[in-house]
């Protein structure tokens, strides 16, 4: 029997990078799946419902549609996320906002909407895509890191208000993974390759996540198999959060 049989997932930003590679992982493992996001997922089997998490209305009539073909709700992935370059002083104002209600306000609206019949599941999980940018001081990313610290923190409170009602919510902590959104933050760079290079090596393992190794980390917090793991974080960043290494030579 495969690890979601029988199960019902969302993920949001399920079209692209971290988002697709969980729904793919969770439709092999058995589970029927449904995608919110504006493009369409490039797998069949999935169901897709357009929506955007920053658009309340819009995220209602997702949800409903979501729900009626799945016929329940078990797993919610809030994956959809937008990043931001710049220290404290360069994002204007509208920037801010922009950042934080995809980020952080989106995840609160799929959440709410979806809640009852995670209510009503046995298996009900929450996994919330935070960052490395939550837990470590990366430089030229203040308002991005303010939203995943964010994500952080809701898990936490969201875990505790949450586990009465049996739903377990959990976090992942990717560090620089190998998606189509790097693939344009890289373009941006004066050297891309040497960029590439330079996110390589600030991990401890030499090379970028792959999205496979984050959505793995998310379906085995999402699993039943994790029915006693809610209110944590997992970091998936090859060590980046928290080894120490001695310079070689
Ligand atoms: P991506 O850009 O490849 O995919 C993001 C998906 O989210 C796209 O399909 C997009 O259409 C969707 N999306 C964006 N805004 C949306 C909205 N308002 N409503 C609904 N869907 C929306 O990005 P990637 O790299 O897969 O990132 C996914 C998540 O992982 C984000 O939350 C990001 O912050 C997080 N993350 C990514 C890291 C990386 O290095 N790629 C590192 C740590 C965290």
């Amino acid at each position: 029997m495969a690890a979601f049989d029988g199960l019902t997932a969302l993920v949001t930003g399920g079209a692209s990078g971290i988002g697709l590679a969980t729904a793919r992982r969770l439709l092999a493992e058995g589970a029927r799946v449904a995608v919110l996001d504006p493009q369409a997922p490039p797998v069949d089997g999935m169901v897709h419902v357009r929506g955007d998490v920053c658009d309340d209305a819009s995220v209602t009539a997702a949800t409903g549609s979501a729900l009626k073909s799945l016929g329940g709700l078990d797993i919610l992935v809030n994956n959809a996320g937008i990043g931001a370059q710049g220290r404290v002083d360069d994002n204007p104002d509208d920037e801010w906002h922009r950042v934080l209600d995809v980020n952080v306000v989106g995840l609160v609206r799929v959440t709410r909407a979806v809640l009852p019949q995670l209510r009503a599941s046995r298996h009900a999980a929450v996994v919330n895509v935070a960052s490395i940018a939550a837990t470590a001081g990366l430089p030229g990313r203040a308002l991005y890191s303010a939203s995943k610290g964010a994500v952080l923190s809701l898990t936490l409170a969201m875990a505790a208000d949450l586990v009465a009602d049996g739903i377990r919510v959990n976090a992942v902590n990717p560090g620089t993974v190998d998606t189509p959104w790097v693939t344009r933050l890289l373009e941006t760079a004066d050297d891309p390759e040497r960029e590439r290079a330079a996110l390589s090596a600030r991990q401890p393992h030499g090379r970028l996540v792959t999205a496979d190794e984050v959505a793995d980390a998310i379906c085995a917090l999402a699993s039943p198999g994790a029915s006693s793991v809610t209110g944590t974080a997992l970091a998936v960043d090859g060590g980046m959060a928290g080894l120490r290494l001695r310079v070689r030579g």
